[in-house]
């Protein structure tokens, strides 16, 4: 039995069907941009592995790092002690995140970034004896899979079995164009009711729902009459964080700044699963207290993981290098020139590029469901042409790693223009 005989025996796949899913290939091997499988076949990730590899698989840089923790300290519990790793990493954040966020809190992956950024600023009224407990999201959101980041999300499908076991939370339009007056509109109407604690939104790009992109001083207005009526803002970055839409942070695109601030995917260059939310004094004011039963009583085994917070060094070190902003430039000047020459063709409804992420929208017919008929086609096209994207129903969306050559990329454009031969 191969690899792909015997995961089927055994592994059970996110976001799939099994009934109907096809065989998956066993990747055996990472190399920059590229992946092979247990055939030999060659794959370029044209989706960084969703979006957590900006500098190119089995990166030298971060896995010298890792391996010179992993021999120095492997791990040690956060709670009741600190390390260098943690220290140095936090440090740096606050260099980088928007000058407000004043405090650091480690976690897993993405979703457990947003619970406790949801929970914090739950329990930030609750200490205070205020109530309010609902919270406010966007249209078609989405911010992970644990109960509260799930809440958050409103992508119906991935929701709909849960109804009725989430916390309330009431959704606003996304402010795209010709949407923005609605979406003030409805935010002003809940916030007047003083019954939420805090808005969350996916910074100028919701990623999941298939690369929607809006403006910043469309998000600058919301975020102002958040501030306005107490409710706090949470910019989960988790997809957009460390250079995805040009800058660090989509944030660093506003006038305003974001209360709490959820970061994840490329914080460790797509090596080691960790998380951090960040947030304002004020809110970490909050729960100061004699009393400890105020503190925020959250947190995970691995929190801090000394391990992930060296990758995460290593990672920002090479964000910060000349080489990789040049790429981020060169990737954007790339997508905007294949926007120009194929936002023409006759299937093509629209495109967008921000950064290193480019997107295009299908015509069709009739409503594309997300892992519907015309999804399934595309992608499996891709596959067969060795390429790595995951259309959202019919948008294709490129999101690279930095490091892809000029090569790789003019072969996932050409690719994309084959592949609307075929729907
Ligand atoms: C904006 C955003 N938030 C949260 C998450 C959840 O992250 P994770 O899958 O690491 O839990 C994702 C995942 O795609 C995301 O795009």
């Amino acid at each position: 039995m191969n690899l792909t005989e015997k995961d089927k025996l055994y592994n059970w796949h996110p976001y799939t069907q099994h009934q109907t899913a096809q065989d998956f290939p066993a990747i055996i091997k990472g190399k920059g941009a590229l992946l092979w499988d247990e055939n030999g076949k060659e794959y370029i990730d044209a989706i960084a592995s969703w979006w957590v590899n900006p500098f190119g698989h089995s990166n030298p840089i971060i896995a010298d790092a890792i391996y010179k923790q992993l021999t120095t300290l492997e791990h040690v519990l956060f709670g009741g002690f600190t390390h260098d790793k943690a220290v140095h990493l936090a440090e740096k954040l606050m260099e980088i995140l928007p000058s407000n966020q004043k405090k650091i809190f480690y976690s897993d992956n993405g979703s457990t970034a947003v619970e406790i950024a949801i929970k914090s600023a739950l329990q930030y009224n609750y200490n205070k004896g205020i109530k309010k407990t609902k919270i406010i999201a966007f249209e078609d959101a989405f911010h992970g899979d644990t109960f509260g980041a799930m809440a958050a999300s409103g992508i119906s499908f991935f929701t709909e079995a849960f109804k009725g076991s989430l916390l309330e939370v009431v959704r606003i339009p996304v402010p795209t164009s010709g949407n923005e007056e609605k979406s003030f509109q409805v935010l002003e109407e809940l916030v007047a009711t003083n019954e939420y604690a805090a808005f969350i939104f996916e910074p100028l790009v919701l990623g999941a729902a298939g690369m929607i992109m809006y403006e910043p001083e469309n998000l600058d207005k919301l975020i102002t009459i958040c501030k306005k009526n107490d409710v706090f803002t949470i910019a989960d970055e988790v997809m957009t964080g460390f250079g995805k839409t040009g800058k660090t942070f989509a944030c660093d695109y506003l006038q305003q700044q974001p209360d709490m601030m959820c970061l994840s995917k490329a914080l460790t260059g797509g090596t080691i699963p960790m998380a951090i939310t960040t947030f304002s004094q004020e809110i970490f004011d909050g729960f100061m207290s004699d009393d400890v039963n105020k503190a925020l009583f959250h947190g995970h085994t691995f929190t801090a993981n000394p391990t992930g917070c060296a990758a995460a060094l290593a990672s920002i070190e090479l964000l910060q290098t000349k080489e990789i902003r040049q790429n981020l430039q060169t990737i954007n000047n790339s997508h905007l020139a294949f926007e120009a020459q194929i936002k023409t063709h006759p299937k093509v409804k629209t495109t967008r590029v921000l950064g290193v992420i480019f997107a295009l929208e299908i015509k069709t017919r009739n409503e594309e469901t997300y892992y519907g008929t015309m999804r399934n086609k595309l992608y499996n096209f891709f596959i067969e042409n060795g390429i790595i994207l995951r259309p959202v129903g019919n948008i294709i969306y490129i999101l690279p790693p930095y490091i892809i050559t000029q090569n790789q990329l003019q072969k996932v454009y050409q690719t994309i223009e084959k592949a609307l031969e075929i729907v």
